[in-house]
């Protein structure tokens, strides 16, 4: 099947490329003409994407990319994957699903196959975006076109997490679109897994990112609680996963950040509404996860204290902007928020992060815009009053860090292995 990949981001390019190594021939279409550029010059402009990647994609003649919506004429099948992100107000943002869908349905041809990936609510696929789709192209679903939901497994960052080999959800609007569906991934994906509706796709994928916010809201809550019997939880979370059976464990940290998890449990929760019911576990870690920045930077002002400091006027350094290790993403990352709190309170902020060496703009930090990666050396990293790991990037040296900084207080154990001075590291 001829595929077209609409939204070519952090899941749209992986996808693209694992379609295009298996022999599909993918279109990828996105309003971003500058990622079109870069693609069909061969280029990557996602960091752990290695642009050799791109380039012998487009060199084999398998993958091609373009802003222009009436060529999805040419595709058997269409792949959705723009942004879900929240409003101002925290409500769904359906906004970039259904521009997609009214920029396509004109050039809907009949037989085509529809899927959905970006994470949503359960309904938006075969109410919200069939409806757009419909009324554009004239066509009935089910009939005139097929639907699907398939929600997105992406790892950014983890070297071991490979798409062709994650297996993946596939919900049809009809028996016939199901099977359509599931004939399209089984070319790239090594395991497909039919469920009965869109609506059971849905909602497993809010199921896995709603299981992450609530275990990660558990041991940021438990982080406190041992913290303050002088318990070392980092420790226990070790102990407590040589258990065989029944444990998984999941890391404290200062905050929650990225597409998904702060995200998208919310989209359930407002869907849940309109039928009366209330996502309790959902709201409540969301109010511990949110609560995590201020939790670290109370730390931070004790560790400042106890130094005869106090947070205003102290020059403060965030290790690690992205919002997880080792990838260059860093959408609705905990460090901004961090950051925020310690220049209200008076101190002198500066960051660095290999992965990002200046801030581009955005809608929610624009005030951060432009500023750049503090370099990494001695003398340097020892003008700072205060260290403050956000981020354990693996590339960061954590002994220099030791060895140049007198206090460090770290949220994610970076400096669990590394020998440091009593009092010298603050866990939070
Ligand atoms: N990033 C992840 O790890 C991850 C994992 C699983 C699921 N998801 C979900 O996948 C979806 C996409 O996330 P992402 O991280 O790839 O986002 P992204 O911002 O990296 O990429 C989205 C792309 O869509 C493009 N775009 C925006 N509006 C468009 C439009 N109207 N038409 C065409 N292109 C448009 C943007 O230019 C961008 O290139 C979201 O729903 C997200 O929740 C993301």
């Amino acid at each position: 099947m001829r595929t077209a990949i609409v939204g070519l981001g952090y899941v749209g390019l992986p996808l693209s490329l694992q379609f295009a190594r298996s022999g599909v021939m993918v279109l990828g279409l996105d309003v971003d003409a500058t990622k079109v550029d870069a693609l069909n010059l061969g280029r990557s402009y996602i960091k752990h994407i290695p642009p050799e990647m791109v380039a012998d994609a487009v060199r084999r003649g398998v993958f091609s990319a373009s802003s222009d919506f009436s060529r999805v004429r040419e595709a058997d099948a269409v792949i959705i994957c723009v942004p879900t992100p929240l409003n101002k107000n925290r409500e769904p943002d359906l906004s970039f699903i259904l521009e997609t869908g009214r920029s396509m349905a004109p050039h809907l041809r009949k037989g085509t196959l529809v899927v959905l990936e970006s994470t949503t609510y359960p309904g938006t696929t075969d109410e919200d975006l069939r409806k757009v789709l419909e009324v554009g192209s004239g066509l009935e679903a089910g009939k005139g076109f097929h639907l699907a939901f398939s929600p997105e497994r992406e790892d950014p960052g983890n070297p071991d997490s490979k798409v062709a080999l994650i297996p993946k959800i596939v919900g049809g609007y009809t028996p016939a679109c199901l099977e359509k569906a599931v004939a399209l991934y089984s070319q790239a994906i090594k395991t497909v897994v039919p469920v009965s509706s869109c609506r059971a796709a849905e909602a497993a994928k809010l199921l896995e990112n709603t299981f992450r916010s609530v275990n990660i809201a558990l041991v940021n809550e438990l982080k406190i609680v041992y913290g303050a019997m002088a318990i070392d939880v980092w420790e226990v979370i070790n102990a407590a996963k040589t258990k065989p059976f029944g444990f998984m464990p999941f890391y404290p940290g200062p905050g929650l950040g990225g597409h998904c998890i702060p995200i998208d449990p919310f989209y359930l929760t407002w869907k849940a509404r309109e039928y009366g019911q209330h996502t309790r576990f959902i709201e409540l870690a969301g109010e511990i996860n949110t609560s995590m920045p201020l939790y670290v930077v109370h730390r931070v002002a004790d560790a400042l204290n106890d130094r005869q400091k106090a947070v205003r006027g102290s020059s403060i350094l965030v290790l690690g902007l992205a919002y997880k290790p080792n990838v260059d993403d860093e959408r609705e990352s905990p460090s901004y928020v961090l950051m925020n709190l310690l220049k209200e309170r008076g101190a002198e902020v500066a960051y660095h992060d290999p992965y990002v060496p200046v801030i581009k703009p955005t809608r929610e930090h624009g005030h951060w815009a432009g500023t750049k990666s503090v370099a990494w050396n001695r003398e340097t990293i020892t003008a700072f009053d205060l260290v403050l790991i956000a981020t354990n990037h693996a590339c960061v040296n954590y002994q220099e860090l030791a060895n140049w900084t007198e206090c460090i207080v770290d949220t994610r154990n970076a400096m669990g292995a590394i020998p440091t001075l009593p009092n010298q590291v603050w866990k939070a």
